[in-house]
């Protein structure tokens, strides 16, 4: 069947494994990239596919209502799967305004100009979809528990057969949000608004929450890139506070995965928390990624352990996300390909592979790369 999807944030980390999959794999879709190639926004990222006859790029902020408008219009947009965000905690501590522009007004924006379109059509709502993005910190900070006096990690069959566990407590659909920093706030806010139109005007919606990703293509402020890079330059690694707080880490390429099941199989009006039950403290996850980095650059095991910097933690640092994704498993049969091990392994080789990739954007070379804002048909 012939669509036309506009797929938001794609020249960042996620998008851009969400546009080279469907673009790839549908190639009786229109992928429409929108994205406003930000400081997280580059599109060397899909290489690969630009010249693609099912793909288009336009340069646009999800914020500008207007221009929202014409876009849902000109391409005649029937879904929609929303990754434009600003993404990184440390950032929306210093600058929380920005957060609010593009995570609140821009998914409000968003919305609005899907609904206009959708509603002066004579099929209306049929057929259509906002599929939102969005993330299990939402959802607040677990505790690390240590039942029977057990040191965690411990072995625990709470959600899906064997995992290891640092809480006996996990993030479900049904968890009340309790964000703690501006990013997470902005990203509750822009998932009530989703839930809003679907409740009030009817609007065909879904949200995903997911956990920690990681893998190629993501901007080195994040903890694996950043701290990869950093091993290479024998730059200090800034681990916060003692490094003991718990992530739940999904493989990128699993998440997207993810995603395009979800947009085709999805329940309407349904949430879907996504992660594979892969949790760990950070100094663990740390120590393992050296090891990686060392072993792959032809250093003996322990040559980059003296980089591990101890600093100030980060303000109202969220101390374990763990995500139960037993409801995605069982009702759409999605699983994690990949162990973590792995995923280490592949995403380290990536990064020393491409390390033109990660030159170009700490020197913010890409950011001038392409200067055309959309201008219509
Ligand atoms: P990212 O920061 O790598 O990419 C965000 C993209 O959005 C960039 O290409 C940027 O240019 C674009 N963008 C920012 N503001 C925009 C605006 N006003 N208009 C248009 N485009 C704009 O982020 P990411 O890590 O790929 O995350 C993508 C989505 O997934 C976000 O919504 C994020 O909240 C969510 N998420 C991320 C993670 C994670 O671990 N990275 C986990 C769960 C959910
Ligand atoms: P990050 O990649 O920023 O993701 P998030 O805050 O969205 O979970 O951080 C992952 C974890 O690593 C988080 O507990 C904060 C910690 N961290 C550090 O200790 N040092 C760093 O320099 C960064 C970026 C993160």
């Amino acid at each position: 069947m012939k669509r036309n999807i506009l797929i938001t944030g794609g020249a960042g980390f996620i998008g851009s494994h969400v546009v080279r999959l469907f673009v790839s794999k549908y190639p009786e879709y229109n992928i429409v990239n929108l994205d406003k190639l930000t400081y997280a926004g580059n599109l060397a990222n899909l290489k690969d596919i630009e010249n693609s006859p099912n793909y288009t790029f336009i340069k646009a902020d999800i914020a500008d209502f207007g221009l929202m408008r014409r876009i849902m219009t000109d391409k005649k947009i029937d879904g929609i799967i929303h990754l434009a965000a600003e993404s990184h905690v440390d950032r929306s501590i210093k600058d929380p305004f920005t957060f609010a522009r593009t995570n609140v007004m821009g998914t409000l924006a968003l919305l609005q100009a899907a609904r206009e379109y959708w509603e002066s059509l004579p099929e209306g709502y049929n057929g259509k979809l906002f599929y939102h993005i969005s993330t299990d910190e939402v959802y607040g900070a677990l505790d690390i528990t240590h039942p029977d006096g057990t040191q965690a990690p411990f072995t625990t069959k709470a959600s899906a057969g064997d995992h290891m566990a640092f809480g006996t407590e996990f993030f479900v659909e049904t968890t009340s949000y309790s964000p703690h920093s501006p990013y997470s706030a902005s990203k509750a806010s822009g998932d009530h608004f989703v839930r809003a139109y679907h409740d009030t005007y009817g609007m065909p919606s879904i949200v995903t929450n997911c956990s920690n990703n990681y893998g190629p293509y993501q901007f080195p402020e994040k903890l694996i890139p950043l701290f990869i890079n950093n091993i290479l330059h024998r730059k200090p690694l800034p681990v916060y506070g003692r490094g003991e707080n718990v992530r739940d880490w999904l493989y990128v390429e699993d998440h997207a995965r993810a995603i395009d099941l979800i947009f085709h199989k999805g329940t309407i009006a349904e949430t879907y928390n996504i992660g594979g039950f892969n949790e760990w403290k950070n100094i663990d996850l740390i120590k393992i990624l050296i090891k990686t980095v060392d072993r792959l650059t032809g250093y003996n095991e322990g040559h980059s352990d003296n980089l591990i910097t101890y600093i100030t933690d980060r303000p109202g640092h969220d101390m374990r996300y763990a995500i139960d994704s037993r409801k995605l498993q069982h009702e759409l049969g999605w699983e994690p390909s990949l162990q973590f091990e792995e995923g280490i392994e592949r995403t380290v080789k990536w990064y020393l592979d491409n390390q033109d990739w990660m030159d170009n954007v700490t020197s913010g070379e890409y950011e001038h790369y392409y200067d055309n804002m959309y201008r219509g048909r």
